[in-house]
């Protein structure tokens, strides 16, 4: 078992994370300048700290004696700050985060990215080929996506630096729904589950991806395990199984991106737009939570009914323009 620094470990994905690689029996040190009350117990640290501060934080690494490392902190919602400032900060503390990692002896090191980094929010959007994955080229269309990318680039700069004594990975998790959120709880874009699966407009902006914050726990503790043994650099969608909508992504998907009615005709049944077919390949890793199960015996999920589908799709999605998915 391992020594894990996790940054960000208070927030919605980080307290999955925490608590799910703890539970597996890894010892873990969260890096998070808020504290979260849940966290509070055996085999988990919580280290107050402002990331943006870079001798603040190698000095945290450093005392963490931590053998890998998971950089989750950032500003995680495009549009919730200025655009300078999402770019400014989310490369600021990936630059103290990531080099204070390796500054501080760190032998793995693994970063979140953002499936939006293939810049989906951008007017006129067609892909040149569905379901999207790594080969997909990157083409960030605001300043959080583009962080992201930076973030990714980060990586394989330090990678030049160190070579292959430290390994890297980076991983896109799909719009991230916590464990209370099947309960009700609001999501990231300040709806419920049940709604984003009602009104197909609200999960359009996400390409209708999701993944259970469980499963991206379970990825994370797989990867650590891996990265010795997987080609150095790595970067991994990780997403459900299936696409959070109640209509194949080939009928739906042109209402809300006109022009993707050819691409998206491969997308029957309940097939995902993002694919974790690498994921399974490299790691053996696949999803274990899916909203239908998540969902069971709740008559909104399976419910047929979407007047919702009817509203126009790009004054859909325009509306959506300052909640996009991160
Ligand atoms: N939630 C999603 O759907 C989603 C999807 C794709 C990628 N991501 C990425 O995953 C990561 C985690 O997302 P999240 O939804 O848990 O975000 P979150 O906002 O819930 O959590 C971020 C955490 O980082 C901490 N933090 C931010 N700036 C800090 C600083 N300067 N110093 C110390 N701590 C700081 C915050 O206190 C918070 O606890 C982010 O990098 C995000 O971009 C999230």
């Amino acid at each position: 078992m391992s020594r894990v620094v996790i940054t960000g470990g208070s927030g919605r994905l980080g307290r999955s994370l925490v608590t799910g690689l703890a539970d597996a029996g890894h010892e873990i040190v969260s890096l998070d300048r808020a504290g979260a009350p849940e966290l509070d117990r055996d085999g988990i640290a919580q280290i107050g700290v402002d990331l943006s501060d870079a001798d603040a934080t190698v000095r945290a690494l450093t005392d963490a004696r931590a053998d890998a490392l998971i950089h989750l902190a950032a500003i995680a919602v495009p549009f919730s700050a200025p655009e300078d400032v999402i770019i400014r900060t989310n490369t600021g503390i990936a630059q103290s985060v990531l080099g204070g990692a390796v500054a501080a002896g760190i032998g793995r090191i693994v970063a979140a990215s953002s499936p939006t980094v293939l810049g989906y929010s951008a007017p006129g959007w067609v892909p040149e080929r569905l379901p999207l994955d790594e080969r997909t080229p990157p083409r960030p269309a605001n300043a959080y996506a583009l962080s992201k990318l930076v973030i990714e680039q980060t990586l394989a700069m330090l990678r030049r630096q160190t070579g292959d004594a430290v390994r890297y990975a980076a991983f896109r998790p799909c719009y991230v729904i916590a464990p209370e959120e099947w309960a009700g709880a609001v999501t990231q874009q300040g709806h419920t589950v049940r709604q984003r699966l009602d009104d197909p407009a609200l999960s359009a902006p996400a390409v209708f991806n999701y993944v259970d914050a469980r499963d991206v726990a379970s990825f994370a503790g797989t990867l650590l395990a891996a990265l010795h043994d997987i080609p150095n650099g790595e970067t991994f969608f990780v997403g459900a199984d299936d696409a959070l909508a109640r209509e194949p992504l080939a009928a739906l998907l042109p209402r809300f991106f006109p022009g993707t009615e050819e691409v998206a005709a491969a997308l029957t049944g309940t097939a995902p737009a993002f694919s974790t077919a690498h994921a399974r390949a490299l790691l053996g890793w696949r999803p274990g939570f899916g909203w239908r199960d998540q969902l069971a015996g709740d008559a909104a999920a399976s419910s047929s009914a979407d007047s919702a589908a009817a509203r126009t799709a790009p004054d859909a999605l325009r509306s959506t323009r300052k909640e996009q998915p991160a």
